[in-house]
């Protein structure tokens, strides 16, 4: 039997000025098995990047949050700054919503990856080799090429895999993915997807991964969340909860998704 490697309970997040009341995350309870993949679905502004941010510790300063975020049994939420900072990285990586934003313009890409390999492994001799092997893990062709370039000078997908990389830079077990899809073509979208199912595959790293596309989550996620309105209204085995569910925020979702699929189709 798998152990969980994740345990968030009662989590909730809010405005620190705020009452109660307006609480965004409104107690939210999720476990992630080791060595699987767990998708987070839902509409739009329901709390899905505040959840993995509140997982990394890194909630803007206008929100708090409390409950519990067990990882390894270690509570997340009342470990010191430091502490948390040696887990951050490399035990738990993250690569963020909006991808663009998230690197440097003016650092070339070699040197972004470098970073995170200095904090977390290598000796500075191995690091060129070890950025070069992680472009290929993410299946980056031509990486000698990339690391010499700058951000702008990659296409939207292979940022995305560069950031991928910087997240599994340091070799973490726990990987949150926040939207890995957001933006790509249908073939582009397929590629990541085995891309990522390749990563777990090859290196058991437990995925997190939150989104839109349904057809991802349902393609290579072992179990799925669902959630609206700061609350998880649904949870299950992926394929089971995905034929089987009378959930309404499921049912809404997928039928946008038969909508949207349709309309292409055309
Ligand atoms: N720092 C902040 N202060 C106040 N409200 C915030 C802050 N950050 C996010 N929110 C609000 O919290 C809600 C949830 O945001 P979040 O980014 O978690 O949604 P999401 O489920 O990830 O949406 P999407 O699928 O569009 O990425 C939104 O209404 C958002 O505007
Ligand atoms: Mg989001």
């Amino acid at each position: 039997m798998k152990q969980n490697i994740l345990e968030i309970r009662g989590l909730k997040v809010g405005e620190k000025r705020k009452e109660k009341k307006s609480l965004i995350v409104k107690g939210v309870d999720l476990t992630l098995r080791e060595n699987t993949i767990c998708s987070l679905v839902g509409k739009s502004g329901s709390g899905k990047s505040l959840l993995a941010a509140s997982i990394m510790g890194i909630l803007a300063s206008n929100l708090y949050s409390e409950g519990e975020i067990l990882y390894r049994n270690k509570k997340l939420l009342e470990l010191p700054e430091e502490q948390l900072n040696r887990i951050r990285g490399k035990n738990i990586g993250i690569v963020m919503q909006n991808c663009s934003c998230s690197l440097n313009p003016l650092v070339k890409n070699g040197r972004q990856l470098s970073i995170v390999l200095k904090e977390h492994l290598s000796k500075k001799e191995n690091r060129r080799k070890q950025a070069e092997e992680l472009l290929r893990s993410v299946r980056l062709e031509n990486p000698r090429l990339i690391l010499n370039r700058y951000p702008h000078e990659l296409s939207g997908g292979m940022k995305q895999r560069l950031l991928t990389a910087i997240g599994i830079g340091g070799a973490p077990e726990l990987l949150i993915m926040d939207e890995p899809t957001k933006g790509m073509d249908v073939i582009l979208r397929n590629q990541m997807a085995d891309m990522i199912y390749q990563l777990h595959k090859e290196t058991n790293v437990s995925i997190l991964m939150i989104t839109h596309d349904l057809e991802l989550a349902y393609n290579i996620s072992h179990d799925c969340y669902v959630m609206n309105e700061g609350r998880i209204t649904t949870h299950g085995e992926t394929k089971t909860l995905f034929e089987t569910t009378n959930d309404c925020t499921l049912n809404d979702l997928l039928n946008a998704q038969k909508i949207m699929t349709e309309f292409f189709a055309v």
